[in-house]
């Protein structure tokens, strides 16, 4: 790499490809899924119509819709397997790491996968997204059952994905408007072009890997707190900071010492993330709904002591947070939540990397040792020509 080339750490700025799936306008706070604005796909559609319309590109007909349902609701029960494989694991363990293991051994399993060109095959990936998407809700539910000392509750084919999710998860179907908050949220997570489990995918789908692997990788990079976690870590800010007089004296001192606040800032939004004002009118409906107005009074507080101290934004997951947590999730299963969601743009974006692929592999500037030599070594007579010819080619 020729000296002094300018080095775009973290990527930030780097156009990597296209895209036709979702479009961030950092300028407008906007984003487009296929076109549509989250705001009214999230106001007017169910989150299983948005699963579509990011796989096709159009919003479903009727028919297809029902025949989508269909599929979604006959793959709905958590696999014996993947049971055992989750009850295998120690007591404690993080329900992101339940999760990847349980994908990632789901997929293994998968009989399709065959040789190296079934694992690129579109309609065999499109079928695959769609087995996912409708096994996670199932996965993501255990866990959380689980760490209570819960059993495990079958799916119910009579209800849509956000509210047989929840009676997974809860054991009934919570009240409208909890299970139309969660499938608001469902729908923000679902995608946002080039982020970091999304690239993650895309990598290793460019290698010509397989869907399981591409979602399993992302999973991964959805973990960290910069990344998926922060909805996590900004509960357990809040619950740290506990009340509203406690904001101003906690933020000083989080500055302090130089702590990022979770939830707040975005690589590319840096005027606002244009899906926090519907995840927070969810956040209200949630307050209104379990009429704890002492949630909202946490969250405005922190958020207007932070504007004022640094003039950085919330991004969505300062709303979802509480938001989830009203609901009544453990704080350590938000993150699995999102990636229920975010199943969808992950293998939306490995169908799209795989229609028009080239192998991610960028380049990298090397600041180690100066070459050197081993006093002991004696290159042979091919190694000693190579070099020579290296030389003289220049
Ligand atoms: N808390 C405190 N300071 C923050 C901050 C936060 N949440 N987010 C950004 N900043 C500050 C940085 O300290 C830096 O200040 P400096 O220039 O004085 O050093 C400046 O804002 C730029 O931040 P930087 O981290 O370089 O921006 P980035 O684009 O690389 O990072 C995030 C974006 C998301 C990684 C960052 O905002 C962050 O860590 N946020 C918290 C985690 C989070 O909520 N992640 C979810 C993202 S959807």
């Amino acid at each position: 790499m020729s000296e002094g080339a300018e080095i775009k750490k973290g990527l930030a700025g780097v156009i990597a490809d296209v895209t036709a799936i979702s479009k961030v306008n950092p300028e407008s706070n906007s984003l487009l899924y296929r076109g549509y604005p989250v705001q009214e796909l999230a106001a007017t559609r169910s989150f299983e119509e948005v699963a579509w319309l990011l796989w096709h590109g159009e919003l479903p007909t009727a028919d297809e819709l029902r025949e989508f349902q269909r599929q979604e609701r006959d793959q709905r029960a958590l696999d014996d397997r993947v049971r055992t494989v989750i009850d295998a694991l120690p007591d404690g363990t993080h329900p992101m790491d339940v999760v990847r293991t349980a994908v990632s051994f789901a997929t293994a399993g998968d009989t399709t996968l065959g040789t190296a060109e079934t694992w690129i095959d579109p309609e065999l990936n499109l079928r695959r997204a769609v087995t996912l998407y409708a096994q996670l809700p199932a996965i993501v539910a255990y866990a959380q059952r689980r760490r209570r000392g819960q059993e495990l509750i079958p799916p119910r084919d009579d209800l849509g994905y956000s509210a047989n999710f929840l009676q997974m998860t809860f054991g009934e179907v919570p009240a409208e408007p909890v299970v139309a908050a969660f499938d608001v949220s469902m729908i923000l997570y679902a995608e946002h072009s080039f982020n970091a489990s999304t690239f993650t995918a895309r990598v290793v789908a460019s290698t010509l890997s397989d869907l399981g692997s591409a979602v399993t990788a992302a999973i991964g990079a959805l973990k960290g707190p910069l990344h998926g976690g922060a909805n996590e870590a900004v509960m357990h800010v809040l619950d740290e900071i506990s009340t509203p007089d406690r904001v101003a004296p906690w933020l000083d001192a989080a500055l302090a010492e130089k702590r990022k606040i979770m939830g707040f800032g975005h690589r590319v939004y840096k005027r606002g993330d244009s899906r926090v004002p519907t995840m927070k009118k969810a956040l209200d409906s949630l307050a209104a709904h379990y009429d704890r107005p002492d949630v909202l009074e946490l969250y405005s507080t922190l958020e207007s002591e932070f504007f004022v101290r640094k003039g950085i934004y919330p991004n969505l997951d300062y709303p979802s947070g509480p938001a989830y947590h009203l609901m009544g999730f453990d704080t350590e299963i938000f993150t699995p939540l999102f990636i229920a969601s975010r199943v969808t743009g992950w293998s939306a974006h490995v169908l799209e990397q795989l229609a028009a692929n080239t192998l991610i592999r960028p380049l990298s500037a090397y600041n180690g040792p100066d070459e050197r030599h081993l006093s002991d070594y004696t290159p042979d007579e091919a190694e000693v020509e190579a070099a020579q010819r290296a030389e003289e080619a220049g």
